[in-house]
């Protein structure tokens, strides 16, 4: 029997490398993207200490670039044709793509770089569009499943992270069609939609836009906003839920006949986003003002 493959953006660091790592110990066969070359030799060795260097194959790619996803394209097609000898000469055949990689550049709307919240929509809505619409019609022969990882701040905005919660709103638009549009085709398409986990993006992301904001101390009002949610990102790259369960529920919605729309993670986050959607914004907005001192 062949192994079944899924497709994952993203898996230098964080839930995309925690997950090719996962279902690479299932036996899935996990063609993971990354950017560097070391990135794709350091994944291999870890799987290959876990004894399933086997199942995984990195293969390059910045999702932000076409050229590169095409790419990518002929060499998934070339690596299922050579395992799925039945589908020579057609198209072969995908089983799951899981569209991670994302990225989360902070900072109050007024002071953001327009350039920062362009990229910002080019990464976490273009680029996921891109891909899907490029190995849609693999994922189609398999009557396989998408699955896009948004994000709480998907369904939440608050200060700060307005330009990331933005691009996930657009996400979750982009899902909920698809999840439509996709099922006379048999394609089920599913939401995570997780809340703080101690990945790199605290670090490498919100910490980077902070910088592109300039000296806090001149940004008047702004500066306590600015401290706080430095603060706070500091913090999520501490504690939060652990990564595992991130890769658990990917497993869930890949081992579930009939997958849910919407998986919120953990359990909490989805009754913060119950409370938010059922809480009068007034009482939302004074809430939020209090917790966050602003
Ligand atoms: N961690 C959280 O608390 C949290 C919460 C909610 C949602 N999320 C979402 O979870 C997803 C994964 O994030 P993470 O927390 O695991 O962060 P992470 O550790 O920073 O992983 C992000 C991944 O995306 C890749 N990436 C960035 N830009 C790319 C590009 N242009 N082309 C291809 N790959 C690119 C990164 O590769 P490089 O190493 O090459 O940069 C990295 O592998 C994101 O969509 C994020 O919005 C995370």
């Amino acid at each position: 029997m062949t192994r079944k493959t899924i497709l994952i953006t993203g898996c230098s660091s964080g839930f995309g490398r925690r997950t090719a790592l996962d279902l690479a110990r299932r036996g899935w066969h996990v063609l993971g993207t990354v950017r560097k070359e070391s990135d794709g030799a350091s994944l291999v060795q870890e799987a290959e200490q876990q004894h399933c260097g086997y199942n995984i194959t990195p293969l390059l790619c910045d999702i932000t670039h076409g050229e590169q996803i095409e790419k990518l394209l002929a060499e998934v097609k070339d690596i299922l044709l050579a395992e799925q000898p039945t589908s020579r000469g057609e198209t072969p055949h995908l089983d799951a793509l899981l569209n991670n990689a994302g990225t989360a550049y902070g900072g109050p709307i007024e002071l953001m770089p327009l350039e920062d919240i362009r990229a910002q929509f080019e990464l976490n809505v273009f680029a996921q569009v891109a891909v899907t619409q490029a190995f849609l019609p693999l994922l189609k022969v398999a009557r396989g499943k998408i699955i896009f990882v948004s994000s709480i701040s998907g369904r939440i905005s608050v200060p700060v992270t307005g330009v990331y919660s933005a691009s996930k709103y657009a996400l979750e638009a982009l899902g909920d069609a698809l999840r439509l549009e996709l099922a006379p085709f048999g394609v089920r398409v599913s939401i995570i939609e997780p809340a703080s986990s101690p990945t790199s993006i605290w670090r490498t992301s919100l910490q980077r836009s902070f910088e592109h904001i300039g000296d806090a101390s001149e940004n008047g009002p702004y500066v306590r906003l600015l401290k706080m949610a430095e603060k706070s990102a500091i913090q999520s790259s501490q504690t939060g839920f652990p990564v595992q369960k991130f890769a658990d529920t990917v497993v869930r919605i890949l081992e579930s006949a009939r997958p849910r729309a919407r998986y919120g993670v953990p359990f909490s986050a989805s009754l913060l986003m119950t409370l938010r959607r059922l809480m009068p914004d007034i009482l939302w907005d004074r809430l939020i003002r209090l917790a966050m001192r602003w």
